[in-house]
């Protein structure tokens, strides 16, 4: 059906971008994936790609001309990462896509992923004209990023956390806090909550994904919030304990680090768009709980599942090279 349509998704090889891709293959897209691989050592998905920095504004607006919409997923994503290197932050971030937006053609459809983390830390329930308070790199730079998209005229999702195990190419994150959660309870049969009294939009990468093809077939322009859900951290921390037979729960009062809180009202998605969101946190835990016992995941410790303690460890792969391949 949508054969002749042809979508870039840049940063396609990501955790959210592998269900993204494979839920535009399923409606018959013609997609490529455009992707600096900053995790990965190689890219297996059967499907066409562009191995890229978006910091080459020339080969990524060249890729993006030769289709109908891009899907902008690619950056460094969350605070740990981001505080690794922050003027890589500020160039990835922000300035590549600001430079991509310049150069990008108007008559084309552009939708750009973002992160609630730019509201910060408000007691408010937060919407789409709600005022933003970035306290972080990461949050900073995916607000000023968000801005150069709008007076562009695309779609812009503000994503609560994401959970769930993702497709099965890409990358797991188990740095996001279901996720993480999850782990924890299988690997240590015990979850510690830090804090707890914070709040947190959630929502499975399997929604989002479904939100992006949405926004691919009808025309959606401006600001959407997506969530499923808001949680208190403390029970999120019952809610997968519950999950994983025998997780001892202990609450501990030294503050967390992570000073994000904030309730999402995602009446606007809902008005705007057909999709209702429909996977739960027991749902992806049980997914991602059967992944690890079956021992698919050999250590839930290995760097490469947190984007901060990976680039912290590997700080020269955020080095930009003009051309990536030897
Ligand atoms: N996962 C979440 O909980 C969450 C929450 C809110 C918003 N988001 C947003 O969703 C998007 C995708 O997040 P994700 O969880 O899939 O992250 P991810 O880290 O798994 O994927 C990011 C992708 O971008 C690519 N990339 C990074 N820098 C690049 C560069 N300079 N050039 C080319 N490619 C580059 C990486 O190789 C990777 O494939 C991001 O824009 C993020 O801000 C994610």
């Amino acid at each position: 059906m949508n054969t002749d349509c042809r979508v870039l998704v840049v940063g396609g090889a990501g955790y959210i971008g592998g269900l993204v891709v494979d839920l535009l293959q399923s409606a018959n897209y013609d997609v490529t994936v455009y992707d600096g691989l900053l995790y990965e050592s190689r890219y297996l998905k059967p499907c066409n790609f562009v191995h890229g920095d978006i910091r080459d504004t020339n080969k990524l607006t060249t890729e993006a001309h030769k289709h109908d919409y891009v899907i902008f997923l690619a950056g460094l994503v969350g605070d740990p990462a981001c505080q690794v290197n922050v003027k890589a932050t500020e160039d990835i971030n922000f300035h590549a896509v600001r430079d991509f937006v310049a150069r990008f053609s108007h008559t084309k459809k552009l939708i750009f992923i973002s992160t609630c983390s730019v509201y910060g830390a408000q007691d408010d329930t937060l919407d789409e004209t709600s005022p933003t308070s970035p306290l972080s790199a990461y949050a900073s730079t995916k607000l000023a990023a968000e801005q150069c998209v709008e007076d562009f005229g695309g779609t812009i999702f503000r994503l609560g956390t994401v959970y769930g195990p993702g497709d099965s190419y890409s990358r797991i994150r188990l740095d996001l806090v279901v996720n993480l959660l999850t782990a924890r309870a299988i690997k240590h049969k015990k979850i510690a909550i830090f804090g707890g009294s914070q709040w947190r939009p959630i929502i499975s990468a399997y929604d989002v994904a479904e939100y992006i093809l949405e926004a691919c077939e009808r025309d959606l322009p401006g600001i959407f919030v997506l969530s499923k859900e808001n949680v208190l951290l403390s029970e999120l921390g019952q809610r997968v304990a519950q999950c994983i037979e025998g997780t001892e729960l202990v609450y501990n009062s030294i503050p967390f680090q992570d000073f994000r809180n904030y309730k999402v009202d995602n009446s606007k998605s809902l008005r705007d768009f057909r999709y209702r969101a429909t996977r739960t946190v027991e749902h992806e835990v049980f997914r991602l709980e059967s992944l690890i016992k079956q021992g698919r995941i050999k250590n839930l410790e290995e760097t490469i599942y947190s984007n901060g303690a990976y680039l912290k460890a590997h700080p020269e792969a955020l080095e930009y090279k003009h051309s990536v391949l030897v």
